[in-house]
């Protein structure tokens, strides 16, 4: 049987998505999209053939709807699409920190949730998406979710009370490597190189040691002491980053996301 998939509010991370399913072999006459804006359905259709509906159509039609509002559009959302979802629809969220439990109580009981929280770089087929099942959500929706999901990088199954844990360390992940080069690059201009190629240098550092942490299967020390030889230039580095808690910083930092994202989950503004 030909599943109907739709993504509703298909802003960035929805027209990566839809992009990969059509990469990966979908075709687009099984696709649907939502947008809010007319030009915006306009550029979506004249970019990828598919045809854009309302979302009361699209949760009348496809088999699989993903979710791809802000958070703080869900709610008006679920409230449009509430009357129209029958309980054997799969909903996909990708609403960072929105609980299964919000989805699921506004919609018909015994429709299955699935939440994925992605990052950025699925935008270039490298992304993590991390996927829970909410109360209703079986091993078929969970596959089912898998497959959407992955022609844009890599899925990771968790509980969901892992959740949190899993926004901190990849839905943040990217942001954490940005600001290391940020900061190397202006060491770059305290050396006296020119921005552009301190810029480069340390790209190209961070794109090779990504590649060496993914491919060699190696622990992370054993790659580092690779490069840590004896009275050398790397561990006078290492020397000053354990000197001024860059290690404890970073577990302080990502503990604080965690907490972040439970608040967020919650409903607190914090
Ligand atoms: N970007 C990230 O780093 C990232 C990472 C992980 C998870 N996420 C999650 O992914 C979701 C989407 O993020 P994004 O960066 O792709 O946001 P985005 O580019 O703003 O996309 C959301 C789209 O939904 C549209 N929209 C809002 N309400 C709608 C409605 N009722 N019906 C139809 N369309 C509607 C918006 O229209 P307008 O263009 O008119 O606003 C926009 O085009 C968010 O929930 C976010 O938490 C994002």
């Amino acid at each position: 049987m030909t599943q109907k998939i739709a993504v509703l509010g298909t802003g960035k991370i929805g027209e990566a998505l839809l992009s990969g399913m059509i990469r990966a072999g979908w075709s687009p006459s099984d696709l649907l999209v939502t947008a809010r804006r007319a030009e915006r359905a306009e550029e979506l259709r004249s970019r990828h053939g598919v045809a854009a509906v309302t979302n009361a159509e699209a949760a009348k039609t496809a088999d699989t709807l993903i979710l791809a509002v802000k958070p703080q559009d869900m709610a008006a959302l679920l409230g449009e699409l509430a009357p129209h979802v029958p309980a054997d629809r799969l909903v996909v969220s990708a609403a960072a920190g929105i609980p299964t439990a919000f989805i699921e109580e506004r919609l018909a009981q015994g429709v299955p949730v699935v939440r994925v929280m992605p990052n950025t770089p699925v935008l270039v087929d490298e992304g993590m998406s991390v996927i829970s099942a909410g109360t209703h959500a079986t091993e078929a929706h969970l596959v089912r979710t898998e497959e959407i999901f992955q022609p844009v990088g890599k899925t990771l199954r968790v509980p969901e009370s892992q959740q949190d844990a899993a926004t901190a360390l990849s839905g943040s992940g990217p942001a954490y490597f940005y600001y290391l080069v940020e900061a190397m690059t202006d060491a770059g201009i305290l050396l006296g190189l020119p921005r552009d190629k301190a810029h480069d240098l340390i790209v190209q550092a961070a794109v090779g040691a990504s590649v060496m942490l993914r491919d060699s299967g190696e622990h992370p020390v054993k790659l580092r002491e690779a490069v840590t030889s004896p009275a050398g230039t790397t561990i006078s580095a290492i020397r000053e980053l354990e000197r001024h808690g860059v290690r404890a910083a970073l577990i302080a930092a990502l503990e604080a996301a965690r907490d972040r994202s439970r608040e967020l989950a919650s409903g607190g503004n914090g």
